[in-house]
């Protein structure tokens, strides 16, 4: 029986211990005892309507824990998910844990396989690999959050980075145990660890840039007061182009994407390039151009109708409407939020309300990133760029 063990409960590591535990024996180590109380009683904390069911229905082989040692001890194979965020003084993901948590884990555990699923840097795993002298993988992970436990189900593919030092039988087990436990037998890139990191931080910025790209088009087309929807609908009926990702927004968000583009453009150091600082600068713009578009409006009372990034996510994390909440704080409106995710009385010194019926009547105009069952109720009031009713 192989005993694997997932540190990091979240998105992506509750999403892979839901799936891999139907087929192999999961322990998750995490920090949160709320989150490990809630996992042991197959309760899900993440809004993902399939990761409840599955919890709750699926003959699962799962147990959390916050014992470190009890976790790492007797696992053959080690998940790393823990959080990556970016860290402003050193240009650079933070990644101190994921270094610690390798040299404990093969400090105790020397036949343990180290899987790493967090986003880190380039280079990253290479640099830990010699720093540790061990076998360690960078296995990417690319589900969105609202359908984490379907995308981990449902991969477009695999990535398998690694180092030279990697035995076989290392490869062939990691190989069978997310082939066997993926539903879709989904194509597999093997790959060095440095090009599979490159992979991840790339396909991100490419998401990035598309959806600066659209909504730049919609920035044009705000000002020249042109039909956007039709301007996007032309351009993406171009089977090369193609219509995905390119609903306007205010912006792109989220915790992922605004960090990862980060990461790519501080890789290049002294090698030219324009595309991935530019998709930054467009992502600050949009909000600016937003901003000055609502401040030439007649109004004086502007509600915020949700500060989540997506339609169904849980979470308001780097969320593109708090970029344009800040560029209106200190103007002549008077703000509001309607967030039932926010249970104190202000967010950012802005009045959160919580009753939606005041907040409706109280508001001259409601900013909306993307427009839902509820808001669809007061639209004539609703300023939002969501043309076409879906999140990307
Ligand atoms: N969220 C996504 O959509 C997504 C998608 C692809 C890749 N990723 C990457 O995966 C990684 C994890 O992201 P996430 O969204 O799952 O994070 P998350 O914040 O949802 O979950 C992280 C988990 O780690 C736990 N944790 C924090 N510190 C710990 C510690 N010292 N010891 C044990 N547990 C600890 C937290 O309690 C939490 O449960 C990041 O590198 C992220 O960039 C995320």
């Amino acid at each position: 029986m192989t005993n694997i063990t997932v540190i990091g409960g979240g998105y992506v590591g509750l999403s892979l211990s839901v799936m891999i535990s139907q087929k192999y024996k999961v322990t998750i180590l995490d920090s949160d005892t709320e989150r490990v109380n809630d996992i042991n009683y197959r309760h899900s904390y993440l809004k993902d309507d399939h990761l409840k069911k599955a919890l709750k229905s699926k003959k699962l082989n799962i147990q959390a824990t916050t014992n470190k040692k009890k976790a790492i001890e007797n696992a053959d194979v080690i998940f790393c998910c823990l959080p990556t965020d970016f860290d402003t003084k050193i240009n650079s993901f933070k990644t101190k844990l994921i270094e610690e948590y390798a040299t404990y884990c093969l400090r105790l555990n020397k036949s343990a396989l180290f899987v790493i699923k967090s986003t880190v840097p380039i280079g990253f795993t290479n640099q830990l690999i010699e720093k540790i002298s061990h076998n360690i993988l960078f296995v990417p992970e690319f589900l969105r959050e609202g359908t984490a436990y379907m995308d981990s189900c449902f991969p477009d593919r695999i990535v398998i980075g690694y180092s030279d030092r990697l035995l076989d039988s290392d490869l062939t087990l990691i190989n069978k145990i997310l082939i066997s436990c993926t539903k879709n037998n989904p194509k597999v890139i093997k790959t060095g660890a440095s090009e599979a990191e490159s992979i991840k931080l790339f396909s991100n910025t490419y998401l990035a840039a598309r959806v600066a790209f659209f909504n730049e088009v919609d920035s044009f087309s705000l000002a020249k007061n042109l039909n956007t929807e039709d301007i996007i609908r032309g351009i993406s009926s171009d089977k090369r182009i193609g219509d995905h990702y390119n609903n306007p927004s205010f912006g792109y968000g989220g915790y992922c994407l605004p960090k990862d583009v980060k990461q790519s453009d501080a890789s290049f150091k002294q090698i030219p390039q324009s595309i991935f600082k530019a998709t930054i600068s467009s992502n600050s713009k949009r909000a600016t151009h937003l901003a000055n578009y609502l401040k030439s409006k007649n109004v004086s009372r502007v509600g915020f109708y949700r500060l989540n990034m997506k339609m169904d996510s849980d979470n308001i994390r780097e969320s593109s409407t708090i970029t344009l909440l800040n560029k209106l704080s200190n103007s002549k409106f008077n703000l509001v939020i309607y967030e039932p995710l926010i249970h104190s009385k202000t967010f950012q010194n802005t009045k959160v309300e919580k009753d939606l019926d005041k907040f409706v009547r109280n508001s001259d105009i409601i900013v909306a990133n993307r427009m839902d069952k509820i808001s669809l109720k007061f639209k004539d009031k609703v300023f939002t760029r969501d043309l076409f009713s879906k999140d990307t």
